[in-house]
């Protein structure tokens, strides 16, 4: 299997819950390279473009207020077969179908404020670690 980069977002509620340690403690735990991570806040328009995806979906908008709603913490994350393993660690969307031990069902609150973020293909998880990061910053300082 291929080594992958995904990106994981500590979401708003995720950081105010007091969790960013624990989520990467988790991520290390489970074995994936951090290549870089910062605290940031979006503005509803960059959480519009990030999800734009979903635009038109009855969520986008809650959605967006949510992810601009306080800051977050994008890290990009590298390891084989990483889009497939991070949705893993993480679980279902909506906690409540979430497996134990999952970072959603540790976490979570609800299908809307769910913790984290993970990309769903190495294409968009490209676009999406380049949404947040450089190239310098991604660069391996080992
Ligand atoms: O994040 P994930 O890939 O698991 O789910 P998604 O279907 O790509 O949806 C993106 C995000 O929109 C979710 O993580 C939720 O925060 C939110 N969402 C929601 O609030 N209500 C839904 N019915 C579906 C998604
Ligand atoms: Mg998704």
């Amino acid at each position: 299997m291929a080594i992958e980069r995904t990106l994981c977002i500590i979401k708003p509620d995720g950081v105010r819950s007091g969790n960013i340690g624990n989520i990467i403690a988790h991520i290390q735990k489970e074995g994936f390279k951090v290549l870089s991570l910062k605290m940031t806040r979006l503005t509803k328009q960059a959480g519009g473009v990030f999800y734009e995806v979903h635009k038109g979906r009855p969520f986008y908008d809650e959605l967006v207020n949510f992810m601009s709603s306080g800051p977050c913490v994008p890290i990009a994350l590298e390891k084989e077969n990483a889009i497939a393993e991070w949705r893993r660690v993480i679980g279902a969307t909506d906690p409540a179908e979430a497996d134990p031990g999952t970072i959603r069902k540790l976490y979570a609150k609800n299908k809307g404020e769910n913790a984290v973020h993970g990309s769903d293909s190495v294409e968009n998880g490209k676009r999406e670690i380049g949404f947040f990061f450089t190239e310098q910053e991604l660069a391996d300082l080992a």
